[in-house]
Formats: structure tokens, sequence, C-alpha cells
């Protein structure tokens, strides 16, 4: 594991965002896997940014987003694919048939679940692996529990999940309750991992996940086995470590 400490969100940005175009760069058909969130926005503003300066281009690139929630559709506010269009996809030339999220309308879960791996299978696995952390420590939407779930599966959204994200909803009884999200395995068998974390309110969360025991009540904490993790922080998210 590798931790950059960048000196704020922007840095922190910055710095991701580097490793992200050096990804494109180096490999053009590269598989992104992408998160949403806020700590990931910057991220992906300095990728459009250095696209419209003709830096990087995202003609080749595929991608598969690690969640969705169920219920909702692709074209609702809060979608995670409204969300993905509206802060990177629009803004770039990535063709929208190579992006790729799970289908929240889909009420199968256990068909969507099959899809939705067999996608990321047919990819042939994800190159790089962009995260944000959960208050809880969840990565996607892979919650504290007794043990980890391998593939993708459908959640029962934590109750902390649910507060945090009620400020992107009118009122907290609309923020859905389940959502799909990519499993552990198929998060861990990424070539690379890179985390974004930012602020003073994560500093207990990096700390348990990072510098504690792995552990399901903590799904961060796994990445700490992973061959290829970084993290990039900024310093008041580091500073409990
Ligand atoms: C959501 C997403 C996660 C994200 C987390 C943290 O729950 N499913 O993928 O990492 O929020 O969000 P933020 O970056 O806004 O703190």
């Amino acid at each position: 594991m590798e931790i950059i400490r960048a000196r704020d969100y922007d840095h922190m940005s910055r710095q991701a965002a580097n490793i992200l175009s050096a990804q494109v760069i180096l490999h053009p058909e590269s598989v992104l896997g992408l998160a949403t969130g806020s700590s990931p926005i910057g991220t992906y503003r300095q990728l459009i940014d250095w696209y419209k300066k003709g830096d990087v281009d995202f003609r080749r690139v595929r991608t598969v987003n690690l969640d969705e929630y169920v219920g909702l559709a692709a074209d609702h506010e809060q979608s995670y694919a409204h969300f993905m269009r509206a802060n990177f996809f629009d803004h770039v030339d990535i063709p929208a048939g190579n992006t790729h999220i799970p289908d929240g309308t889909n009420a199968d879960a256990e068909h969507e679940c099959a899809r939705y791996d067999a996608v990321i299978r047919a990819l042939g696995g994800v190159d790089l692996q962009l995260l944000g952390l959960g208050p809880n420590g969840h990565i996607g939407f892979n919650e504290p529990g007794d043990s980890f779930t391998k593939g993708t599966h459908k959640v029962l959204l934590a109750e902390a999940t649910i507060r945090a994200n009620k400020r992107f909803f009118k009122r907290e009884e609309d923020v859905p309750r389940c959502a799909y999200t990519m499993g552990i395995l198929d998060i861990m068998q990424a070539e690379r991992v890179v985390m974004v974390v930012s602020g003073e309110g994560k500093a207990d969360i990096v700390h348990r996940a990072f510098f504690g025991p792995v552990t399901p009540r903590v799904p961060a904490s796994i990445l700490q086995l992973h061959k290829n993790f970084t993290l990039v922080a900024d310093e008041a998210a580091l500073s409990k470590c």
C-alpha cells in the first residue's frame, strides 16, 4: 500500500487525475472502474480540463461503475448513471456504449448481478479502479458486515450511509434503501486501485481502515492486502494516522 499525501482536496484531485491520465495515455483501451460521491468529482473535473486541452482522450476507454441505487432509472437526477454523465461522461469523448453501470430498474436482483459480473468478465476485468471511502468504511456499497461478499450483489444500505447520502435528496425518505454494488472480489481483482479521501470527517475511518486490522466490519481495510493500492488523501484525512 502506498500513500500519497496531498495538501488539500484540489491537490488530491490532481494527483489522482495524474494517475488516471497516465493509465489512459499508456493504455488507451483501459478498463476503468469508476466511483461516485463528492470525493472523485475533482478528479473528473481535472481529467475534463486536460481532455479539453488535448492532453488526454477517452475514445477507446471502457468503464464499469461500482454501484447504482435499486429503483432509480438512469435519467433520475440522483441515479449514479446521471451523476456520471453530469460529472464526467458528457464532457469527454467516451462513447456511451463503452460505459457500464448496474441497471437500478431491473427488479430481478439475481439476474442483474449476474449480468453485471458477466460485463466485467467480458471486458477482461478492471485495469484501474477508482474508489471513495464511505463514512463507515464502505467501498462501492459494500457495507460493514460479518463477511466480505465477492461478486456484484444487492445490498440493504446501512443507516449511516442513508444519513450521509440524504444530503443529495429532498427528504431522507427519498433515499433508496437498496443498491446493486460490485463485490469485494471484483474490486480486489483490479490491477490497480486508487482511493481518494479528503477532509477531517474521514480521519477516523481512514485510520481504522488502513492502520487497523483487516476486517469485514471495515470493508475498505481489505485493500491493505491489494498488490497495487494507492491511497491519495489530503492532510486533514490523514490527520489521525
Ligand atoms: C457513496 C458511494 C461510494 C462513495 C461514498 C463516499 O455511498 N456509493 O462509492 O465512496 O458514497 O462518498 P463521498 O465521497 O461523498 O464522501
